[in-house]
């Protein structure tokens, strides 16, 4: 007989996180932890957080609030945070709420087997280093079970570019890049496991300098794995889009035609206050130059409203910046003022008028989102099928451009790659039918 130990995760904010998650997921199954979806039956539950607006830092506080009946019903039941937050806030989630057994920041939970010894001794575990050893290997490999045909693969962390309202510098650490063949086996591994499309993840994905060719030299080794079907990357920031990523967009057939370059704002005053050292013009060249290398690419971004000083004169820049680009999908914010960063000393926009702001960038870029899918109706499109939808016989997956598809289709085919004519736009999926030879 086994001891195992139900282990439940909830991963905010980023698909960094999500990847973390996996992780440590895997690196408590050396402790004796499966992982369950069910939070009732669990022995240990872990918050994997986001610290990068003040919202999602505050929910952690309120869920760790709306898990404290659990945990008085349930005393043995261990409770960990980890992610952004634990690394920000350290030592005062313990004083904030002291049925914390654990707090562990990004760059650490490779440590989590020993400092579970302690939490199962009774005693508090913290930890958020910058060590100097490289989480990645030090966890157990990625082994066995046979998963989802999309997979999400850690590339490179942290960032070195400080725009004036983000904390990632701060909580995820300068710039650094895993060695390329490393990547390489774990991509092999997944590969090995079925996965079929990986996602290449870094806060700054695209100033990856862990293969003398760049991200476009990774990707192009990446290719070479002959069942991995589709690759994609992301975040990346627009002075690290290079010559040679751009060429591969053109040239490699792996390379899905979908980039997520943000952009934050369309206003030159704000993109500098920002620290983003670009203008939106080098931004709308870069944007052609990618166009004319792949013309079908479809843009995603985000972008900030109501950063301090932003006029009306500046936002309505971003709005038209928003209209020359065209964007098949994009996530716009509030701006929120971040303890530490430099922006934050500088006096808000008043609420109302960013919530406007917002009401009225995100209306627009809904508009292009709906337009761009409606677009896609009458064409056929490349689908990954990942898994059975909920209605009989159907089975949902995502096109090249990324949009999610419903279509009837055989079960066998998930994580495959097959031709569908789509015959309907929804609010956030189409619908197609499979072209069968
Ligand atoms: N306030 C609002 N949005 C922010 N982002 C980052 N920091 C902040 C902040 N302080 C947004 C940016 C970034 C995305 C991940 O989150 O648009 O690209
Ligand atoms: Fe934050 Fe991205 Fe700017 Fe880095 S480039 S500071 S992660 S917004």
């Amino acid at each position: 007989m086994t001891n195992t130990k139900k282990l439940y995760i909830k991963t905010y904010g980023c698909q960094m996180n999500v990847y973390d998650s996996e992780r440590m997921a895997e690196a408590l199954e050396v402790g004796g932890y499966e992982q369950t979806q069910d939070m009732d039956e669990a022995d240990m539950i872990l918050l994997n957080t986001c610290h990068i607006r003040e919202k999602a830092a505050e929910k952690v506080y309120s869920d760790l609030g709306r898990l404290k009946p659990l945990h008085d019903a349930k005393p043995d039941l261990k409770i960990g945070v980890a992610g952004c937050v634990a690394q920000a806030e350290g030592q005062e989630i313990m004083r904030r709420q002291p049925m914390v057994d654990l707090v562990v920041g990004p760059q650490t939970y490779h440590r989590l087997p020993e400092m579970m010894k302690e939490v199962n001794a009774g005693r508090q575990a913290l930890d958020t280093d910058f060590p100097e050893e490289d989480k990645f290997n030090l966890l157990p490999k990625r082994e066995l079970p046979a998963r989802n045909p999309s997979a999400f693969l850690t590339v490179q962390e942290g960032c070195d570019k400080f725009c004036a309202f983000c904390v990632v510098p701060y909580t995820r650490g300068a710039e650094v890049s895993r060695p390329a063949a490393r990547i390489l086996k774990e991509a092999q591994a997944l590969v090995d496991r079925g996965v079929r499309e990986i996602t290449l993840l870094g806060q700054n994905v695209n100033a990856y300098h862990g293969h003398k060719g760049g991200l476009a030299g990774l990707i192009w080794d990446l290719a070479e794995i002959e069942d991995l079907k589709r690759i994609r990357f992301t975040t990346s920031h627009p002075n690290d889009m290079d010559d040679a990523l751009i060429d591969a967009h053109g040239t490699c057939e792996k390379l899905m035609p979908y980039l997520h370059l943000p952009v934050q704002s369309g206003s030159d005053r704000i993109l500098k206050a920002m620290n983003r050292k670009h203008t939106a013009d080098a931004y709308r060249a870069l944007i052609a130059r990618i166009r004319e290398a792949r013309p079908d690419l479809m843009f995603s971004g985000d972008f900030i409203v109501g950063f301090p000083g932003e006029t009306d004169e500046d936002f309505e820049a971003t709005l038209q910046l928003v209209r020359d680009v065209h964007y098949g999908q994009a996530y716009s914010f509030k701006y929120s003022a971040r303890p530490g960063t430099p922006a934050a000393e500088k006096p808000d926009v008043p609420a109302e008028i960013a919530h406007e702001r917002l009401q009225r960038l995100q209306a627009l870029l809904t508009e292009q989102q709906y337009q761009t899918q409606s677009d896609m109706v009458g064409r056929t499109v490349n689908v990954l099928f990942e898994k059975q939808g909920r209605q009989e016989g159907q089975l949902i997956g995502k096109s090249d451009y990324l949009h999610a598809v419903h279509a009837v289709a055989p079960v066998d085919m998930i994580g495959t790659v097959q031709p569908v004519r789509i015959t309907k736009s929804m609010t956030n999926s189409l619908t197609g039918q499979l072209i069968s030879d």
